[in-house]
């Protein structure tokens, strides 16, 4: 009886009118659900960190810490095998995992929020969540490029004719091609790296982003948790909630983009009037009406992905400018923008691969389509080699466009061997990019999940 009376008196506020509620809580409900493993494990830090405080009568003992520490495993096994829900009136994940402790330990788990506001409690959880997305869309990214580096491997030199402004240009390979969007998708880690290291960062302790007069050890939950370091100012730590956000969602528009451009290619090479590629069938959709098709629905979808995650970027920096200082609850709906732009990104990684896998070139169709204005640029500098001066052999071959023979795409390509064109793509750098990418994610993920299971001791 006693311990129902004090799991009432946890819920902040039950006089909120139930409409207003339900809007103020929004998707929390669903949406926190992703951040319960995060949640736990910040609470474990910190009422670890409270436990060591210096005081003449500690907030928790050791001890007490430690029964804290094991109840919070059992929450995000609960949590997981739908035991325990995030109900309306917990109005979030932080209110409701303080409701189970409390309903297990009694007046231990009322203890747990000492110190600590829901506003750098939620900003450790998006940042440990953010952290553990990032590093395994870097995974899955690195998988793409590999699979656009067997492509072009498995292709050979086969040639390919490349193409400015959508136009015939000049003799290039299929390989050339693969591995030239795997080079632009492995440069895209710059900016997720970036997100990252700003994700990296401990705002625990700010509390509600003034700080509290208790002896708070920041940089030891920082240690706890596996940040690189502490946020320094309080205030700025409560700032940084939604810009570290919009900067994960600005890295993922901007892969998105270079994403969509790989799909539109695979959409026109696949096209029957160039025919260079083939999707495998199964990965094509047909039409109610017309039997005869096969469509690469797939690829339309990262098109139009792609625009959906530059829509959530935009709306998290809409979101965020003209914002005053300190937390608002505005600040919530940068949540579901994120989620969503990393589900988004990470699914469209994984099945990039698996249609990239999937796809085989069509040498003859690739050599067939090398007309002989492929050549020109080809002609004018052997031109150039007997001596011509280069804008006399331009006019030359421009003048006497109707006079150019067919030549073998086979020669025009092996002909060319300086670094990055055809003959001289360097597979093994793009090897030694992916490894040591896939690798430093994987370590990064592993060190996560080893300060996760250190303070958690999950199974
Ligand atoms: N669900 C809230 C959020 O995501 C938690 C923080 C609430 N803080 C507050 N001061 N109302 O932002």
């Amino acid at each position: 009886m006693k311990r129902k009376q004090a799991v009432k008196r946890t819920i902040t506020d039950n006089t909120v009118d139930p409409d207003i509620l339900a809007y103020t809580v929004g998707d929390d409900v669903t949406l926190d659900r992703q951040l319960v493993v995060w949640d736990c494990m910040g609470t474990a830090a910190h009422v670890t960190m409270l436990s060591e405080m210096k005081l003449k009568k500690p907030v928790v003992t050791k001890a007490e810490a430690a029964d804290v520490r094991k109840a919070l495993a059992k929450v995000v096994d609960d949590f997981s095998k739908g035991r325990c829900e995030i109900r309306e009136d917990d109005q979030d994940v932080h209110m409701a995992v303080e409701r189970v402790l409390t309903e297990r330990l009694g007046d231990l788990g009322k203890k747990i929020h000492t110190g600590r506001s829901r506003n750098d409690q939620v900003a450790v959880d998006v940042r440990l969540d953010m952290k553990f997305q990032i590093l395994e869309a870097e995974r899955e990214l690195s998988a793409l490029a590999s699979a656009l580096c067997r492509f072009g491997g498995r292709s050979g030199p086969v040639p390919l004719v490349g193409r400015t402004h959508l136009q015939p240009a000049m003799p290039s390979t299929v390989e050339m091609w693969a591995t030239g969007h795997a080079e632009m998708i492995l440069d895209q880690l710059e900016n997720m790296e970036a997100a990252y290291r700003l994700a990296d960062l401990n705002p625990l302790g700010s509390a509600a982003g003034y700080g509290v007069p208790l002896p708070l050890d920041r940089g030891r939950t920082t240690e706890l948790l596996g940040f690189s370091r502490t946020v320094h100012n309080c205030f700025g730590a409560s700032m940084a909630r939604g810009e570290c956000e919009a900067s994960l969602l600005s890295a993922l528009a901007q892969l998105m983009a270079v994403l969509s451009r790989l799909a539109e290619d695979l959409i026109l090479f696949s096209m029957p009037e160039f025919g260079y590629f083939r999707l495998p069938r199964e990965y094509c959709t047909g039409s109610s009406i017309m039997p005869q098709k096969f469509n690469p629905d797939v690829l339309e979808l990262v098109r139009s992905k792609a625009a959906q995650v530059l829509g959530l970027q935009t709306a998290a920096i809409s979101l965020l400018h003209a914002m005053p200082g300190g937390y608002n609850r505005d600040l919530q709906d940068c949540k579901g923008l994120y989620m969503k732009g990393a589900a988004i990104v990470r699914t469209t990684l994984r099945i990039l691969a698996k249609v990239v896998d999937g796809v085989s070139a069509d040498a003859e169709k690739c050599r067939a389509a090398f007309t002989p204005g492929v050549f020109a640029t080809d002609v004018a500098l052997r031109k150039v080699a007997r001596g011509t001066p280069w804008r006399d052999a331009y006019h030359d071959v421009r003048d006497n466009l109707g006079q150019l023979d067919s030549e073998d795409p086979d020669d025009a390509v092996k002909a060319k061997n300086h670094e990055g064109t055809c003959g001289g793509i360097d597979m093994k750098l793009y090897g030694a990019r992916i490894e040591s990418a896939a690798k430093s994610a994987k370590t990064r993920l592993g060190k996560l999940m080893d300060s996760l299971h250190a303070l958690l001791k999950l199974g």
